[in-house]
Parts: C-alpha cells; sequence; structure tokens
C-alpha cells in the first residue's frame, strides 16, 4: 500500500476530473492511502521568495512563512510516497494553481531535503491541442531534479481508462 498525495489543479466536472476520479477509483481498489487536494477550492498564495523557510522552523506545522491552507499540503507531503501532479494544460504550461502550490513545495525541500521528499510522482493532464511536450519537460526536469522514479502519465481526456489502470498498479 502507497500512500499518495495528488494535487489536483482540475476543476470540477472537467476533462482533467474525468482523469482524477478514475486514477483515484484504481488506486484505491488496489488497496492505497489517498490524500486529494482539490486546489481550486483552497487558498494557497504564491511563494514570496523571502526564503523564510532556511531559517529554523518557525512553527513546527508548517515550514513556510505564510499561514494558508498550504499547511495541510505540508503536513500530508511529508508522509507521501507518490505525488500526483493533475491540471489541464493553460497556455503550454500546467495551469496556475497547479504551479503555485508546487513553487510553494520549495519550502517543503528546504526542510526535509530532496531525500526526505517522496520518491515517485504521476502525471495526469488533458489539453485541447494534440501537444504536452512543454508541460512533460516541465514534469521530466522536475523529477530528474528530485531523483524521482516516474509512475506514469496519462496525457488525453479520453484516457480515463489509462488512468484507472495506472492508479491500481501502485502498491
Ligand atoms: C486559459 C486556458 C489556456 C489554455 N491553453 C491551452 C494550451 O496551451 N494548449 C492546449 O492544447 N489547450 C489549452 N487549453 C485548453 C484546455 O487545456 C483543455 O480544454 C482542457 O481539457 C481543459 O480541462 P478541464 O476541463 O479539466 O478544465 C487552454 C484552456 C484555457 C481555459
Amino acid at each position: 500500500m502507497a500512500k499518495i498525495i495528488i494535487l489536483n489543479g482540475a476543476r470540477k466536472n472537467g476533462n482533467t476530473a474525468k482523469l482524477v476520479d478514475a486514477f483515484i477509483q484504481g488506486a484505491e481498489a488496489a488497496g492505497n492511502s489517498i490524500k486529494r487536494f482539490d486546489l481550486y477550492g483552497m487558498k494557497i498564495a504564491g511563494c514570496l521568495g523571502c526564503e523564510g523557510c532556511a531559517r529554523p522552523r518557525v512553527r513546527p506545522e508548517s515550514p513556510c512563512v505564510q499561514k494558508d491552507d498550504m499547511t495541510q499540503i505540508y503536513e500530508a507531503f511529508a508522509e507521501a510516497e507518490v505525488v500526483v501532479f493533475a491540471s489541464p494544460i493553460y497556455f503550454w504550461a500546467v495551469n496556475g494553481v497547479l504551479k503555485t502550490a508546487t513553487d510553494r513545495l520549495y519550502a517543503e525541500l528546504r526542510c526535509l531535503g530532496r531525500e526526505g521528499f517522496p520518491r515517485k510522482g504521476v502525471l495526469l493532464m488533458t489539453a485541447a491541442g494534440p501537444s504536452y511536450d512543454e508541460p512533460v519537460e516541465w514534469y521530466r526536469i522536475f523529477e530528474r531534479y528530485l531523483g524521482w522514479t516516474n509512475l506514469g502519465m496519462v496525457l488525453g481526456a479520453d484516457k480515463a481508462s489509462e488512468a484507472y489502470d495506472l492508479g491500481s498498479s501502485i502498491h
């Protein structure tokens, strides 16, 4: 059983949400534990770049000087083994809510170090056009930097069954 955290940048009932829901169904059927964060419903400010996270933790529950809903993600992130990034493509990139939450992981990285980070990643994306090149490159660079294993990518609104299979392949 793996502890999976989903950073869900999908709006409700859209194309990407179908991938996320199918992935979760598969992952739950395989007995994994899932923590899903629906970023559109959360208050998460952008990283200030203040490097406050470089100082010793001022508050035990969060590595960041900002107090917002990111605290819930930090707690789950420290325990997680697999991170799922889910987002539609917005202008050749992951969308703003997912990028904002990802930027805030910088503070967690400062505290946990790369070795304390989850070790595996998944990417779920949809787009109107055929190309996923730019966000996939972003994900790959992130993965290389962190030394992650990529468990899989599902790219396309019509691929819910692939997302289910990917979820159910995780143990
Ligand atoms: C602000 C915005 C920017 C977009 N940029 C792109 C893009 O660069 N490339 C593309 O193929 N689709 C683009 N799209 C289309 C969405 O990625 C696509 O419709 C996606 O499946 C929507 O997912 P959702 O239903 O989960 O919101 C864009 C849509 C929006 C609203």
